[in-house]
């Protein structure tokens, strides 16, 4: 059996308790964790015996040959192979498809996201490899961040040197976001030069083969100030309290409460206003999240970031964010590059 047949395999043995004899699956990401088929117009039928037939249109038929599922060339691919009783992703398809593909269609919850949360060990080589360039684009990057560069050239100073380190792409958009900046947690990078006496965060990561890295740290440029060390340290704290709760069994809500705890407990509760973090895989953000009204046990074998943040407007922000895989024992740490406070 394959990675993919056994995928399939084991989501076919998901549809007898949602009553449909096949599942139409129509999410890029999943059609590619389903198939090794990575395109923009694909759709996979897994049928309750496990068998299974892709659609794709004539730009991506080529590629079907080598995968181990039957494959038909269609342009409409959904309408290939919609029937009357099959399940579909409520998640991913359009009401517009679902209107036009008749009735008959019974929508579904996210059931393939469910089987990707937990990886296998050839996934985590790959998460491995991408967080590992990810490490080592910063270390390589860091000597150029000093005052009179922009937050843009320091984006595309790693994104560049994490393809020439063998990334396909960067897994998103880099975040650097310079003094002021830095209160806004997905502040896009401008023209705004990092100067003496800024806190810089920078989150970024690295995309290998289909898999994302995440990673944030924020440097001091020159000696921190006592506020802007005083904010580190509570994040830095918060984040060890985040990847110390993460286990195997752990509630979801749990782990994000082990974090904020700290943070809300110094005053900043109202500074910290975003989830814990995600899983990563073949996406950015994925099953499962972790916040304060996130519900669900974790697993053994699911990479997730770990990512308190104190925003402070009109002065600056402190994220410390890594990629970990939860392990019976204690979660291995995917990005190990230093938390100490970088002053350049
Ligand atoms: N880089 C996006 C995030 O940290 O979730
Ligand atoms: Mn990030
Ligand atoms: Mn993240």
């Amino acid at each position: 059996m394959t990675h993919y047949s056994g995928r399939r395999a084991r989501l076919a043995e998901l549809l007898p308790a949602h009553d449909v004899e096949a599942l139409l699956v129509t999410s890029a990401v999943n059609v590619r964790y389903l198939t090794g088929l990575s395109s923009s117009n694909a759709a996979v039928l897994v049928r309750v015996d496990g068998s299974a037939l892709l659609a794709t249109d004539n730009r991506y038929i080529d590629k079907t040959g080598g995968l181990d599922v039957p494959a038909v060339e269609a342009s409409d691919v959904a309408a290939r192979l919609a029937a009357p009783g099959v399940g579909i992703e409520a998640a991913s398809m359009s009401v517009a498809t679902f209107n036009r593909l008749g009735g008959g269609l019974v929508p579904l919850e996210p059931l393939v996201e469910r089987l990707r949360a937990v990886k296998d060990e050839d996934e985590l080589e790959l998460l491995r490899t991408a967080c590992a360039i990810s490490d080592q684009a910063f270390a390589d990057v860091c000597g150029a961040i000093r005052p009179g560069v922009t937050e843009r050239d320091v984006a595309r100073l790693l994104e560049a040197r994490m393809i020439e380190l063998g990334a396909d792409r960067p897994a998103f958009d880099t975040i650097v976001a310079a003094g002021e900046n830095g209160a806004v947690p997905h502040h896009a990078p401008t023209g705004r030069q990092v100067r003496a006496g800024d806190l810089v965060t920078i989150d970024f990561g690295a995309n290998y083969h289909g898999y994302h890295a995440d990673m944030t740290r924020t440097v001091s440029i020159g000696e921190p100030a006592a506020w802007q060390r005083e904010i580190y340290e509570l994040v830095a704290e918060a984040q060890r309290c985040g990847r110390e709760a993460l286990a195997p069994g752990a509630e979801a809500w749990a782990v994000d409460a082990a974090a904020r705890s700290v943070i809300k407990e110094a005053g900043h509760g109202d500074h910290f206003r975003h989830g814990l973090g995600h899983g990563v895989g073949l996406a950015i953000h994925e099953e499962p999240f972790l916040g304060p009204s996130r519900t669900g046990r974790l697993e053994d074998r699911v990479p997730i970031t770990v990512e308190p943040g104190i925003y402070l407007p009109g002065r600056g922000g402190v994220r410390i964010e890594d990629t970990l895989v939860t392990r019976e024992g204690g979660p291995e740490l995917l990005t190990k590059t230093s938390k100490e406070l970088l002053a350049l």
